[in-house]
């Protein structure tokens, strides 16, 4: 979601206006994502970088948005069938944050429809070595045996993620002209399609989507495979992402 900050700038306006104008921008495609069958949205809301290296006004101010975007969604998510969850190291945030946080995946944990899910002070590296400390954590317990570790392969790996039920991602747009993963899902989004825009984030809207939608459904995802062009069969685990954009958000949710 980057961008905000410039499109505050370019409107003369103070930082936090382009954040509050990000949050419109969550609520907008999320409702899009959700109309049109997407199973799983993540929002980069806050990375590990992010909270320890910007200025404390500013992650205050952040913390505070996240605070009433969570109170002011609640009814909207209840009303669409939309499951909201986090990943990341929130047990840092201020408590009355985490109060409405833990409220509204309280409330919204049985819903279906679709999960919308905040990465908040999250990075992809943090995941990773939390995952391996869990899991040596087990070995050291005698819960789990070093030819257990080595068979279990990355399904078993998975497991000890944030967020072990979580689908890989198809697709991660970037904003603001931004060609970088800035540490986000480094596991999951191994064989993830990327998709850049130039737009500012504030500035995200459906047609946008709906443009990276059909882009992504024009590849063809091969996961280091090859595509059989003579017989049209696709080898190993290849396949084409063609079709309908509905077709991206079409599998269930776990
Ligand atoms: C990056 O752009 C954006 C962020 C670090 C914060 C994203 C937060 C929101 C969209 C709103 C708050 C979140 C919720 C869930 C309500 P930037 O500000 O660094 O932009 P710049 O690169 O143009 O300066």
């Amino acid at each position: 979601m980057d961008g905000n900050g410039r499109w505050a700038r370019a409107r003369g306006l103070q930082r936090l206006l382009g954040h509050e104008n990000g949050a419109i921008s969550i609520r907008r495609i999320s409702r899009f994502c959700r109309s049109i069958g997407i199973s799983e949205v993540t929002f980069y809301a806050l990375s590990t970088e992010n909270f320890a290296r910007r200025p404390k006004t500013e992650v205050s101010l952040l913390l505070r948005l996240l605070k009433d975007f969570l109170v002011s969604e609640r009814a909207e998510l209840l009303d669409n069938d939309i499951r909201l969850t986090h990943m990341g190291h929130v047990e840092k945030f201020p408590p009355e944050v985490l109060r409405e946080l833990e409220e509204t995946e309280r409330l919204t944990r049985e819903k279906r429809g679709m999960i919308l899910r905040l990465a908040l002070n999250y990075g992809g590296r943090q995941e990773i070595l939390d995952g391996i400390a869990a899991l040596a954590a087990e070995v050291a317990a005698g819960k789990l045996s070093a030819a257990e570790v080595r068979g279990m392969g990355e399904a078993g790996f998975q497991r000890y993620l944030y967020d072990p039920s979580m689908t890989d991602p198809d697709l991660l747009i970037r904003t603001a002209g931004e060609y970088r993963l800035s540490n986000f899902l480094l596991w999951q989004a191994s064989y993830t399609e990327i998709w850049v825009t130039k737009d500012l984030w504030p500035d995200f809207g459906v047609p946008a989507l709906q443009q990276a939608l059909k882009d992504y459904c024009s590849r063809e995802r091969k996961y280091g495979a090859i595509h059989d062009e003579a017989s049209g069969q696709e080898n190993g685990s290849a396949s084409r992402s063609g079709g309908t954009p509905e077709k991206l958000g079409s599998r269930p949710i776990r």
